[in-house]
């Protein structure tokens, strides 16, 4: 598989078969995304993986967790900003409405789109969690730089015949999370990913997703 196939066969996998991934696979992964650059080379990230009975204690500590629903408000780091403007708005609802018709949930059935979320936390079936642990003390940059090592992992994953999906979502739980994974003083864990086989019947895997033009995304000077 090339690197240009990588990046486009990826998709967020949200629907996975419980066939387990090997921690050689996992190993494997992680020594190549090492490579992965970071300003000044700082290589400021740590991976948590969690599989078998340690996953299964990650999905019981969200279901007997009450998240405080101030929390969202008072996190210092937030998934979105408030009240976010055009055209990110529209791009963001468009994903959900794609996502919901997929899932034939109808756009009232809030219920049923809740259940479908809480199903982040049971990593969408995957047999395998990635935590991306970054220092708090640390700035903007750094995020950034994690961002690179995340979607490597991704990618070599996918190199693998492995899916993957991002989670922010795990962003909910931080405090809980930190707490089991006896983290530092300093650290949190910025974001989740669910690894496993797909289950490409499911059209969940499959709909399209759209991405903004080349000349939306680039401009081209001096050529
Ligand atoms: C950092 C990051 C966090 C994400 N968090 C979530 C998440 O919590 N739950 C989810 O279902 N998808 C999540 N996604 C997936 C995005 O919705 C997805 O990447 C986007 O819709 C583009 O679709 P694609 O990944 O299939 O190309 C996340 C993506 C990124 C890059």
């Amino acid at each position: 598989m090339t690197v240009s196939e990588a990046v486009r066969n990826r998709r967020s996998i949200r629907n996975f078969l419980p066939d387990p991934v090997s921690v050689e696979v996992l190993r494997d992964v992680f020594d190549a995304a090492r490579w992965a650059p970071s300003g000044s080379n700082i290589q400021a990230w740590r991976i948590i993986a969690v599989t078998g009975t340690e996953r299964d204690a990650v999905i019981r500590m969200t279901l007997e967790t009450q998240p405080d629903p101030a929390r969202g408000a008072s996190d210092p780091y937030p998934i979105y900003p408030p009240n976010l403007w055009e055209p990110l708005r529209t791009r963001r609802f468009a994903l959900a409405e794609d996502m919901y018709r997929a899932l034939e949930i109808p756009r009232e059935d809030k219920p049923a789109r809740l259940r479908h979320i809480t199903r982040n936390f049971e990593f969408f079936g995957a047999p395998v969690g990635l935590f991306f642990v970054i220092d708090r003390r640390l700035v903007h940059g750094q995020w950034a730089h994690l961002g690179m090592l995340i979607q490597t992992v991704a990618l070599l994953l996918e190199e693998r015949g492995l899916g993957t999906c991002m989670q922010e979502a795990w962003a909910a739980f931080r405090p809980e999370l930190a707490r089991m994974f006896a983290l530092g003083d300093n650290e949190l864990a910025y974001c989740g990913m669910a690894v496993g086989h797909p289950d490409r019947s499911r059209p969940v895997n499959r709909f399209a997703r759209n991405r903004i033009s080349i000349d939306e995304l680039a401009e081209f000077r001096g050529f």
